[in-house]
């Protein structure tokens, strides 16, 4: 079990370049067993959830090439099983997404029903309803959801979502693109990462008009080919380095970002006192401002509003923020667990329901605490480098799921933080060779 040990208190300072989003390269991913053909997708992050996906293509029979670290180039042309194994799916809820392309392509899919995490029960019944609104007979067979299309080709429908569903989005999309007829989708996700997907399928040959409004439009066609493409920068960790300026008062520029995606996020952090200065359109100089920080409250939503997935890097920062702040989590129902650990390291936290309540400021100091998910290990990462003292972090294998070189970047802006008993190769030549 990896654990990082951290010595805080100092400032964050230099250039970060942003890597691709893992949750842009996973839907994309699984959209390379829609065709035959190749699929080149470049900027993929080194992070495990997308070792994971890889292995997930293999085993179904794609072959995958990596001529570079973060280049993959997926040709699905002799997929012959159609099903993602429990193994595979316990360890990476997305591997759901293979759903979609193997239900649309071959008429057929059996994935294993992925069971909850640690932020919640994270249900996919959106996903299997809307499977059989496109005409597909879908049944549970011990622990595995089984999926057929009757006449081996789904049917275009119209659906609406009951509530806005990221991957639930993204199955829909690469189940309508090889249906018979149109596909409308309302009360779609309107996340960057659904537009990257619905831009790599087009590219395919996909006939999808409106993706990142709520209604979506798709003209299923006969088959789709090969394409290459570039995953967008991720939003999510382009987040986190501006937190962490602005939590250890230090200077980062933040380059290969696209802003643009993360506009509820700057906006909110400016009102809490940092200062975010867009050099150009992919590039973000970040400090603490003089005034320092803010208290200031915020609601997580679907995109474009408060992303959930930097509510517990928020939080973080919120400890060190002058007043009292109310952070509300509506998308997840348990996801404040790194709450308790930032208590233990002095925070002020008090939480009821689904809104934590943050009095700032108050000094953290180093303690051993426990990871829980991905987005709480950044948290931590985050308090740990602004505490006084040492901080043992436990349970680090979450943060590896998608933040690409974790330590090695944050110690190159001249973090004390060392990982110890490693397992992950931390330089990209070093996982070249683990390749
Ligand atoms: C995606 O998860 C992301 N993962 C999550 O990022 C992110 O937190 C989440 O979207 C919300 O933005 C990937 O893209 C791989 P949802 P997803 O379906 O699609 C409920 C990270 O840290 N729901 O949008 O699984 C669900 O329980 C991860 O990178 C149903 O009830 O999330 C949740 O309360 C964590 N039934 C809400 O909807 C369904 O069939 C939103 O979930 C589907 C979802």
């Amino acid at each position: 079990m990896d654990k990082f040990l951290v010595r805080g208190g100092k400032p964050l300072r230099g250039k970060i370049e942003i890597g691709g989003a893992k949750n842009s390269a996973l839907p994309c991913l699984a959209a390379t067993l829609l065709t035959p053909e190749t699929v080149t997708l470049h900027n993929v992050p080194y992070v495990k959830d997308l070792i994971t996906q890889r292995r997930l293509l293999e085993d179904l029979g794609a072959t995958v090439l990596t001529p570079e670290l973060r280049t993959h180039k997926v040709t699905a042309r002799n997929v012959d099983i159609f099903e993602a194994p429990y193994h595979l799916v316990k360890t990476m809820r997305a591997s759901v997404l293979a759903l979609g392309p193997l239900l649309s392509r071959f008429g057929q899919a059996k994935v294993s029903l992925p069971g909850g995490c640690a932020i919640g029960t994270r249900p996919i019944d959106l996903h299997l309803r809307a499977f059989e609104q496109l005409s597909a007979v879908v049944s549970l067979e011990s622990g595995d959801v089984v999926a057929r299309a009757p006449k081996g080709r789904l049917k275009g429908a119209e659906l609406e979502f009951e509530k806005v569903t990221v991957t639930g989005t993204e199955n829909v999309m690469m189940a309508a693109v090889l249906a018979e007829g149109r596909t409308v989708i309302r009360n779609a996700a309107m996340e960057p990462e659904i537009e990257d997907l619905a831009e790599l399928l087009n590219k395919m040959g996909a006939r999808i008009r409106g993706a990142g409004t709520p209604v979506m439009e798709i003209d299923g066609v006969e088959g789709l080919g090969g394409a290459e493409h570039t995953i967008i920068p991720d939003r999510i960790e382009t987040g986190t380095f501006i937190v962490a300026a602005a939590i250890t008062d230090g200077e980062l520029e933040i380059k290969s970002c696209r802003p643009e995606h993360l506009t509820a996020v700057i906006d909110k952090l400016r009102e809490a006192g940092v200062e975010i200065e867009e050099l150009n359109q992919s590039t973000l100089l970040v400090r603490r401002s003089p005034a320092g920080l803010r208290a200031s409250d915020v609601i997580t939503e679907p995109h474009p509003l408060f992303p959930t997935d930097m509510q517990a890097q928020y939080m973080a920062l919120m400890t060190q923020a002058e007043g009292t702040s109310h952070i509300t989590e509506t998308i997840f129902e348990n996801r404040f667990m790194h709450a308790s650990e930032l208590v233990r390291m002095g925070a002020e936290i008090h939480v009821a329901g689904n809104t934590a309540e943050v009095i700032g400021p108050r000094k953290l100091m180093g303690a051993p605490i426990l990871a829980s998910d991905l987005r709480a290990s950044a948290s931590l990462v985050l308090a740990a480098l602004c505490a006084e003292g040492e901080t043992l972090i436990d349970r680090v294998y979450h943060i590896d799921r998608g933040y690409e070189r974790i330590v090695r970047k944050l110690r190159s802006l001249g973090g004390d933080i060392e990982r110890i008993s490693s397992g992950i190769a931390e330089t990209a030549d070093e996982a070249a060779g683990a390749n």
